[in-house]
């Protein structure tokens, strides 16, 4: 029989405000399962640029804590997700990250699967099995201006108050333009929180990221949210600017601070993520305008965070494994036309943010093993510079606490 988890709401009732969580929100097993079941597969969550599925029957295959999903343009240029699970006894379909096929031939005994999910065939099965029925279980999956967002819950939640508010910022970018131009995948060992609480804050990054430093400002005011809400004026004039030459910039942040926008100017003198500030890509991805309009930051909890600039776009994927390790995905888009090796240098497009990941590894996996250790307790945040810690930590907290979540929270033996 199933009963609340007390332990839990006792956890939550006792967490203080502005401060970093208690110990089990980063190494409880039980809480990383919960995370998973009513964070991980009730909301959206960004899953790849539309362009990495360049022609019908190119598939993605990724997990999202234990559930593989797959995502595959069909024939009718349609791209579609489903379970990565066979229907006959279950095996995953698709084993390779990426690929190409006519149609999904499971490994195992080869029951064989249209790309918009029908099972065509199947051997053996006996008159009166039904083919039918027998399809691919379909996951929710939504294109927004070429950015593939999928939803594991059995009832998404809308996604459309996100896609009219996001849609206007990332018309500008052209992101059906683009090509994959690299993707790198590394293993945090650290709670998935953790990877977004430094992600939120950019308290660390005088003394830990000195390519990023380069190009992008440590002020607080664009990695974070100011507490009363307010936007420095240079901020605004910025906003203003870009505004008026075509680029859609000003701050939004949903009611529910799941997910934000703003277009942040870069360090001056920089246009790119660059060691000299200078442009990246010769061939620009989209018509983004003024030529220093930055980056375009959206966040969106829970599972990523992305940079838009004039020449290039980056977004970055978090999946969580355990309780204690995350991988991220971070992606590199470029124009379709640029060529590699003419318009653009693949090291030198990548470089600050190779280097940027490792370090925020570094030290994210260093925050990790302080909290599994004796001494640990919750300390403050600086609102000066950790507001969008704060604000990040305020919203898992209140969807763990929202009355649908708190219902539905699943038996924990304590
Ligand atoms: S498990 Fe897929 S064909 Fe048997
Ligand atoms: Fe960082």
């Amino acid at each position: 029989m199933q009963r609340p988890t007390p332990w839990l709401d006792d956890l939550l009732a006792r967490r203080r405000s502005g401060y970093s969580l208690a110990q089990p929100f980063y190494t409880d097993e039980d809480i990383f399962r919960i995370d998973l079941e009513h964070i991980f597969q009730r909301h959206w969550l960004y899953a790849i640029p539309a362009c990495q599925l360049a022609r019908p029957g190119s598939y993605v295959s990724q997990w999202v804590g234990n559930a593989g999903v797959l995502i595959v343009r069909g024939q009718d240029g349609a791209i579609r997700a489903f379970h990565n699970s066979c229907r006959h006894r279950g095996s995953v379909l698709c084993k390779a990250g990426e690929g190409h096929v006519a149609k999904l031939v499971c490994p195992y005994h080869q029951w064989t699967y249209e790309l918009d999910g029908r099972l065509l065939w199947a051997r053996d099965m006996g008159p009166d099995f039904d083919p039918v029925s027998h399809g691919l279980k379909p996951v929710h999956c939504r294109e927004l201006c070429g950015l593939i967002y999928v939803c594991l819950a059995d009832e998404a939640p809308d996604f459309d108050a996100f896609a009219s508010l996001a849609a206007p910022y990332l018309q500008v970018h052209d992101l059906d333009q683009a090509k994959v131009a690299h993707v790198s995948t590394i293993v945090e060992k650290a709670n998935w929180k953790l990877v977004w609480e430094n992600n939120r804050e950019c308290y660390h990054c005088d003394g830990n990221h000195p390519s990023l430093c380069h190009s992008f400002s440590p002020d607080p005011d664009i990695a974070g949210v100011r507490p009363d809400g307010t936007i420095p004026e240079r901020l605004m004039a910025h906003f203003e600017r870009c505004e008026a030459a075509g680029s859609p910039s000003r701050f939004r942040i949903a009611d529910s601070g799941q997910y934000r926008l703003a277009r942040m100017p870069l360090q001056a003198g920089s246009v790119s993520y660059t060691l000299d500030g200078r442009p990246a890509v010769a061939h620009s991805l989209g018509r983004v305008n003024p030529a220093d309009a930055g980056t375009l930051m959206k966040f969106h909890y829970p599972s990523t965070w992305s940079h838009f600039l004039p020449d290039q776009s980056m977004t970055f994927r978090i999946n969580p494994i355990s309780a204690t390790e995350t991988e991220v995905t971070t992606t590199w888009l470029v124009h379709k036309d640029a060529v590699e090796g003419v318009d653009y240098d693949l090291d030198r497009l990548t470089e600050v943010w190779i280097h940027t990941n490792d370090e925020d590894r570094e030290v994210v996996e260093n925050n990790q093993k302080g909290i599994q250790s004796l001494g640990y307790e919750p300390g403050p945040y600086s609102m000066a510079q950790e507001s969008g810690v704060a604000q990040f930590v305020d919203w898992y907290c209140e969807t763990l606490e929202t009355p649908a979540s708190h219902t539905r929270l699943k038996v924990v033996e304590t």
